[in-house]
């Protein structure tokens, strides 16, 4: 039986603010791109994945391929995967509940061994986060699907085979379990209204270093030829665009100019428009992967920030971006189309004097000009994130608890802001 963590081990952050950052950073490899990899590993004899971001996620993964007899190595910034006998094809329940994005590794272990059996992941601190879109692209691979009192209990009587898929909406996960499984099934496979996300093309450059045949066409579908194996291969992950855009988050709420190195460009497009609007002066330098960022005293507010499936406007920086309109002059519309529950960070940033009301899918952002501090909590990964940038700008000492959130995704936050200038100190 778990017991309840205290507050220390679930972790707290002190940061006096405010405080003016200054200098370089290099950006971590993402994870988002990571934890695919890791559940399509699992099908190579070898995988040696560099730019692995060293996060208690990813331990997480690592933990679900040991528990399938791989063993993994760190060497550095890199993970050697290296597969063993398989000693089963269940993913037992406390291996689920330490991370919700182990459903991937449903497709990988269905290919791997031709039968899986998992418990049924529940909410998270986003919504209830199905997974019928997940299960239905399996079922079109051949997958039979049964419930077994609470668990899933995933058989392949015919053997995987190729299929058209047409997802109901371009879930990251969904496209990342069928494309996986796909990779090794009879024949050819379609995946049409897949997500387009650069995870997504990670995941593929991966699996085809690995000796499958992926295609992406530049409308976004997924085509994707049978093997009968993959072979080890090596790879290296691309850098994560939302630690970036904190970052730029993190300049902007607090007037400072900032450097990241190991960027793409590319990545960011939806997301350095509104950095200009709010009156940052962004460069971006493709050629040596820099972009660069002078934040003016007090930003300007937002018209309207809407989330939206990749090349969109990402979820995933919703919070930290709320977290600098929260000073700035004007109001901020924020509209959140991905997630049902995900502005869990508000009510926190309400304790530091903010000024927004949320309304279904909508939230209204009055910049208040100064932020207090106070006792805050991470509510999710991204919230956490966004209460960091609020304490950097904020005048005085915040307590942020239950920063264990805030490590599933950032590899030493408290260190890479404090080399920058910042007064963070971890208990
Ligand atoms: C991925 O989650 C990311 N996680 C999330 O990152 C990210 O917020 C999200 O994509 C959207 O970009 C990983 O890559 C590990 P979805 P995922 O399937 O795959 C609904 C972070 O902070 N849906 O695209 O779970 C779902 O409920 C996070 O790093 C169904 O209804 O996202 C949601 O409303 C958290 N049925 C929407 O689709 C399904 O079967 C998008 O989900 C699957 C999803």
């Amino acid at each position: 039986m778990g017991r309840w963590r205290t507050e220390q081990e679930n972790g707290i952050y002190l940061v006096e603010g405010p405080c003016r950052l200054q200098g370089e950073i290099r950006v971590q490899g993402a994870k988002n791109a990571a934890l695919p990899i890791l559940a399509a590993a699992l099908l190579t004899p070898e995988s040696v994945i560099h730019r692995c971001p060293r996060l208690s996620d990813i331990d997480a993964a690592a933990d679900i391929l040991r528990h399938f007899g791989c063993r993994c190595e760190w060497d550095g910034g890199t993970l050697h995967v290296t597969r063993g006998e398989m000693t089963g094809c269940e993913i037992p329940e406390h291996l689920m509940r330490e991370m919700r994005s182990s459903i991937v590794f449903l497709g990988a272990a269905i290919a791997r061994c031709g039968s899986a059996r998992i418990s049924m992941p529940g909410g998270c601190e986003l919504g209830p986060r199905p997974i019928d879109m997940h299960l239905s692209a399996l079922r079109r691979l051949g997958v039979r699907i049964e419930d077994d009192d609470g668990f899933l209990r995933c058989t392949v009587p015919g053997g995987l085979h190729g299929a058209r898929i047409a997802l109901p909406f371009p879930s990251v996960g969904a496209t990342e379990n069928a494309m996986i499984a796909a990779c090794l099934a009879e024949g050819e496979t379609e995946l049409h209204n897949a997500a387009r996300e650069p995870e997504i093309a990670d995941l593929a450059a991966f699996l085809n270093a690995a000796g499958a045949r992926i295609h992406i066409d530049a409308a976004g579908s997924v085509f994707i030829r049978g093997v009968r194996e993959l072979h080890a291969c090596e790879h290296t992950v691309i850098p994560d665009r939302i630690v970036a855009v904190t970052y730029l988050c993190a300049a902007a709420a607090t007037g400072s100019s900032l450097t990241l190195r190991g960027v793409e460009t590319d990545h960011l497009a939806a997301c350095l428009p509104l950095f200009e609007e709010m009156g940052c002066a962004v460069q971006q330098n493709r050629r040596d992967a820099t972009l660069s960022i002078a934040a003016p005293q007090t930003v300007s507010s937002l018209h309207m920030v809407r989330t939206m499936p990749y090349p969109g406007f990402p979820t995933d920086a919703q919070a930290p971006l709320m977290a600098v309109c929260c000073r700035a002059k004007g109001t901020s519309i924020f509209v959140e189309n991905i997630f049902e529950n995900r502005y869990k960070h508000a009510a926190e940033l309400l304790r530091m004097g903010a000024d927004i009301k949320v309304e279904g899918r909508v939230a209204v952002v009055e910049g208040v000009g100064r932020l207090h501090p106070a006792r805050v909590e991470c509510t999710d990964l991204r919230g956490g994130a966004a209460m960091v940038v609020a304490a950097l700008g904020a005048q005085g000492e915040t307590r942020i608890g239950q920063i264990r959130h805030i490590e599933r995704g950032y590899e030493a936050l408290d260190e890479c802001l404090c080399a920058l200038g910042a007064s963070v100190k971890k208990q």
